[in-house]
């Protein structure tokens, strides 16, 4: 069977590492690929060997993308989305959904009215530490989990290093909560088995920005566990998260996971190199994506999860907005 054809639309960071993941795995190819700096469009579609096209009109004429990838600012995941949707193309969008919940709601309709696949690209779920700790969860290897913490860092210096729609509230939709914040709920949601039903928090935003560079609070699931999360911006990249249970904890860190028992014993079953796995939890992605889609496997993520990580974010912003009062996620 050939493989999938993915037509990129955004030829950013992100799309690299889509590019890399895609030349790991048979089932899936780069047909085309189109950006509005025509230069990174090239330069993409060049190393995949793909067609660079001009926009997405042209992208939606060729018959062999099956697949639009929407890898682009998040205010513009819902337009060029439904667009997609409606000329019948699967999507895989990147997170988060998009940047209001109405939004979400607009893409997840025109995707069930076209009868497309929705993936939303929280591909944190296909990281080893975080699979190998589901299963070790669903084990009972730490009995029943009692509290949740994440902390994780984002730079958001100006320094041109970064683009400059992450401090563009119209693109950007939200600071650390919606560009990072939606990977930890996601991530906690899956490893919990959990919904999220309120959150209480505070934001930071800098003066005389748009958005938040920081945040912290409490998200409570509808299992009972509660996930506390710092988010903070700063240079040096930290990501750590302790799942602690009735018979000890789980701590998963970038390059890999320690399980500590209820003695403080300590073993580490899952490292690697960090930055090779963040290629291969996309591979991974496009592997089950390709599974779904040709075998009928029950898709990885339901666009209802990508729904409730934004209606989260707007949560905490609401409860932020009162002064950090519990708030439901709806
Ligand atoms: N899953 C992850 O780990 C992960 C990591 C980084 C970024 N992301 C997500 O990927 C998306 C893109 O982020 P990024 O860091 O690659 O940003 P980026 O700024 O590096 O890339 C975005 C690209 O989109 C292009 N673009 C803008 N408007 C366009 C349009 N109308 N049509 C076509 N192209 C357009 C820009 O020119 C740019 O090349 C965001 O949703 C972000 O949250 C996910």
């Amino acid at each position: 069977m050939p493989p999938l054809g993915m037509g990129l639309v955004g030829a950013g960071v992100v799309a690299e590492r889509h590019i890399a993941a895609i030349a790991e795995v048979s089932e899936v190819r780069v047909v085309a690929v189109t950006d509005v700096d025509p230069d990174r469009a090239h330069r993409l579609a060049d190393r995949a060997g793909a067609a660079a096209v001009g926009d997405l009109l042209d992208l939606l004429d060729r018959p062999d993308v099956e697949v639009v990838v929407l890898t682009v600012p998040h205010a513009l995941h819902a337009d060029l989305a439904v667009r997609a949707a409606v000329s019948g193309r699967h999507l895989l969008v990147e997170k988060p959904l998009a940047t209001t919940v109405a939004d979400c709601d607009r893409i997840i309709a025109a995707a069930e009215a076209a009868g497309v696949l929705l993936w939303v690209g929280q591909q944190q779920r296909q990281f080893q530490q975080v699979r190998a700790a589901r299963e070790l969860l669903r084990d009972g290897a730490i009995g029943t989990p009692l509290l949740y913490s994440e902390r994780r860092s984002n730079d958001y210096s100006r320094d041109g290093t970064r683009p400059a729609w992450f401090t563009d509230f119209a693109l950007a939709g939200g600071g650390i909560a919606m560009l990072v914040g939606v990977h930890t709920i996601d991530r906690a949601s899956w490893l919990l088995d959990a919904r999220p039903v309120a959150v209480a928090g505070t934001t930071a935003t800098p003066e005389g920005w748009q958005i938040e560079t920081d945040a912290a609070g409490t998200i409570w699931f509808d299992t009972g566990c509660p996930a506390h999360f710092a988010w903070h911006s700063g240079r040096d990249f930290y990501h750590e998260t302790v799942i602690v249970g009735e018979r000890g904890q789980l701590r998963l860190d970038p390059s890999g996971l320690t399980v500590v028992d209820a003695n403080g014993g300590t073993e580490r079953p899952v490292e690697f190199d960090a930055d090779r796995e963040y290629t291969l939890s996309f591979a991974r992605q496009y592997r089950a994506l390709a599974r779904t889609l040709r075998d009928g496997a029950p898709p990885e993520i339901t666009p209802a999860e990508g729904r409730a990580a934004v209606a989260t974010v707007h949560a905490l912003y609401a409860s932020a907005r009162e002064g950090g009062d519990r708030t439901s996620i709806s």
